[in-house]
């Protein structure tokens, strides 16, 4: 360290009372944000942010990132909580701290490009429901995604954050495509376009130390917007990362709370404040302040989330991260696609194909979505493809990215995946050059007609026109018109702690189903009833737990197969029908019953077993959501026409009809959630 770093150090106090730094670093919290997306997939809930928010308020955060990303996605899907009314209530606490937000571009907070009118909409309101600050990134790094969202932003008086995607091709910054002239050209791009502030967005922690100091290094002195880091912890460097980027001038560091640092999420920020005191970069925050802060969040909150910490490793880093230069995340995500498909012995085929696809559909950073576009694909290649024919199926994401849907590709698309995805592609066999979101038409009209009835106001039909399966489905819980699932309803901290304890007993083999049971009356299930998932060494059991009187009680217990996808999917509801009969099932596919109004109405088909008196059936390949039937009972398909979409890895996949036929039964209904093997229709 330089001598001009340091101040004197005899005497320094932890707290606020010590001299003010000559150019204090500023910092972002993430913690009601990238946090618990990062380690609690997206579940924090803003009851459980309130405890500590006007203690936030005051340790002198440059900005809380607070909404975005995937919070509006789980808010209402999974929490049925109304992502708008978030900003509202934590307004009421944080009033001095900014508020962040991280936009999508074009993709605002989904998984697509919207249309203008919609992209232009959102923004408005976001900044009128109280965002200050719209950290704005595109996948691909194309600009032209930022046109439509940034004169909204500015012309609410809101301050514009561009984001560059930190990527690479080789182990370290460099080669042709994401050498330090591309991040340097990218700046001056955001600058050009009024950029308040630029971000080097390193979503996958593959900024290295070094690399980081030369960066920053160049950015202070090519353009004039402060310059801010937002580096993943994932791979284990990110520490480093921003100790370098504090020599070489960086203006604004990304940190969360300890509870919620670290693993996939972000350096905490008390070592920071720590390893700055008495420099001329203090942070000045109170480290004992910080202290109190984390106790709450430690004793009073996290116990309700612990259970959602990947905690299958010991080690808090990913050193593939390091070896494959993909994030940690879109590994993970390969590794259950593969275990769902029962072809997880093809791990390394995937690895040595992802580098290809990639190459093939022209270098694009990874980050969502086009980390899920390339990773599907790869693993399509590798199951599907032979020696003499390549991308035998190719997904709608990856015909929609060749046909510039997206955006431009930091390298030209390999011409002859080009054209064998674009064959028959319904936009047209020639791909555009243009803005994506000139080729869309207007959306929010079609939103509103949608809502009628369902929402009261312009927050309500923009959740409808972002999601409109789930968003329609959040209405109705919304409005009172039907009842969310019981799994949608935050625990207590109390319930936390028996769900913990049935768990350690579960391990213990102390829960067995005991044969006097069986004269015991079943009580019936209240709505209060929660099902968890119970490991015990190599078996996996399902369980629904009832709280009576404070003791849980275990209401059924569903032995399920022992491969089984770990990652976060859309879980099934639990059906209100009395419990199942006591001997276990046995050892097959689960599939959930029908919605019960579907069972009435028509025959109940056969749920798992192919049968062939009735006909074929159309089965999920995987866990999902319905998101439509193509289709209706008597209408006539053709093999190979789409008959079901079904999201699942946040992807809508199409779902042809393995046979021609009529279809003689439909199964679910738009918002169902499926599990694999799940009969999804008939065709006969
Ligand atoms: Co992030």
């Amino acid at each position: 360290m330089n001598d001009h770093h340091r101040v004197k150090l005899t005497g320094m106090s932890y707290g606020k009372e010590r001299p003010k730094a000559k150019n204090p670093i500023k910092v972002e919290d993430l913690t009601f944000r990238d946090g618990h997306q990062s380690l609690f997939a997206t579940r924090g809930r803003t009851e459980d942010m309130i405890p500590v928010a006007e203690m936030m308020d005051e340790v002198g955060f440059w900005a809380m990132e607070v909404w975005g990303g995937a919070t509006f996605d789980t808010m209402h899907r999974f929490l049925n909580e109304d992502p708008w009314e978030r900003i509202r209530t934590l307004k009421r606490y944080i009033k001095k701290t900014p508020f962040s937000m991280l936009l999508r571009g074009q993709n605002l907070v989904g998984y697509r490009n919207y249309a203008d009118d919609v992209a232009k909409v959102f923004v408005q309101r976001a900044a009128e429901n109280g965002m200050d600050i719209f950290r704005t990134f595109d996948a691909l790094n194309d600009y032209r995604n930022f046109e439509t969202v940034v004169p909204v932003i500015k012309s609410c008086g809101r301050h514009f954050q561009g984001c560059i995607c930190y990527s690479l091709t080789e182990p370290r910054m460099g080669g042709d495509v994401y050498n330090l002239k591309y991040y340097l050209n990218k700046a001056k791009d955001l600058e050009g376009m009024g950029a308040d502030s630029i971000c080097i967005k390193d979503m996958a922690g593959l900024l290295a130390p070094y690399d980081a100091f030369e960066i920053v290094k160049a950015l202070k002195s090519t353009v004039k917007p402060p310059i801010h880091l937002h580096s993943h912890f994932t791979s284990g460097m990110s520490g480093m990362a921003q100790l370098k980027a504090i020599e070489a001038g960086v203006d604004i560091l990304d940190t969360c709370m300890s509870p919620y640092a670290y693993r996939t999420s972000h350096p905490a920020i008390e070592p920071l404040v720590m390893a700055l005191l008495g420099t001329d970069r203090d942070t000045g925050f109170d480290i004992k302040h910080l202290a109190a802060i984390n106790e709450i969040l430690e004793k009073d909150i996290l116990p309700k989330y612990k259970h959602l910490l990947d905690d299958t490793k010991v080690s808090i880093i990913d050193i593939n991260v390091l070896l494959h230069q993909t994030p940690g995340g879109m590994l993970s995500n390969l590794v259950n696609q593969l275990r769902q498909m029962d072809a997880l012995d093809k791990i390394d085929n995937v690895y040595a194909e992802l580098p290809r696809v990639r190459k093939d559909l022209g270098q694009i950073p990874l980050v969502t979505p086009t980390s899920q576009i390339v990773g599907i694909q790869t693993v399509n290649n590798v199951l599907f493809d032979d020696d003499k024919d390549r991308y035998k199926m190719i997904t709608d994401q990856v015909k929609d990215l060749c046909y510039g849907l997206y955006g431009k590709t930091a390298v030209p698309i390999n011409p002859e995946v080009q054209k064998k995805a674009l064959k028959g592609y319904s936009r047209g066999e020639k791909a555009i050059t243009c803005r994506p979101a000139e080729v869309l038409e207007p959306e929010l009209e079609k939103a509103k007609e949608e809502v009628k009835g369902l929402g009261v106001d312009m927050d309500d039909i923009l959740t409808c026109a972002l999601y409109p399966v789930t968003g329609k489905r959040f209405l109705k819980w919304k409005y009172g018109k039907e009842e969310p699932p019981a799994d949608v309803f935050p625990k207590t901290i109390q319930q936390a702690k028996n769900e913990e304890d049935l768990v350690r007993k579960a391990r213990a083999g102390l829960v067995v189903e005991k044969k006097e049971e069986e004269e015991k009356q079943i009580p019936a299930r209240s709505e209060y009833i929660r099902t968890f998932n119970v490991f015990v060494d190599g078996d996996f059991f399902e369980v629904g737990v009832d709280e009576v009187g404070g003791t849980p009680l275990v209401n059924f217990i569903q032995p399920m197969p022992a491969q089984v996808p770990v990652m976060p999917m859309p879980k099934a509801t639990v059906p209100k029908t009395p419990p199942k009969p006591k001997e276990p099932a046995p050892k097959a596919a689960p599939a959930p019953a029908p919605p019960p109004e579907i069972s009435k109405a028509t025959e109940p088909a056969p749920k798992t077993a192919p049968a062939k008196a009735n006909g074929t059936p159309l089965s999920s390949p995987m866990p999902g959501m319905i998101v439509s039937y193509k289709k209706n009972v008597g209408d006539q398909v053709t093999e190979g026409e789409t008959v079901v979409i079904l999201e699942a890895m946040k992807m809508e996949n199409a779902l042809p009809a393995p046979v021609s036929g009529v279809i003689k039964s439909i199964n679910f209904k738009s918002g169902d959630s499926v599990a694999k093997n799940a009969v999804l229709c008939i065709i006969g």
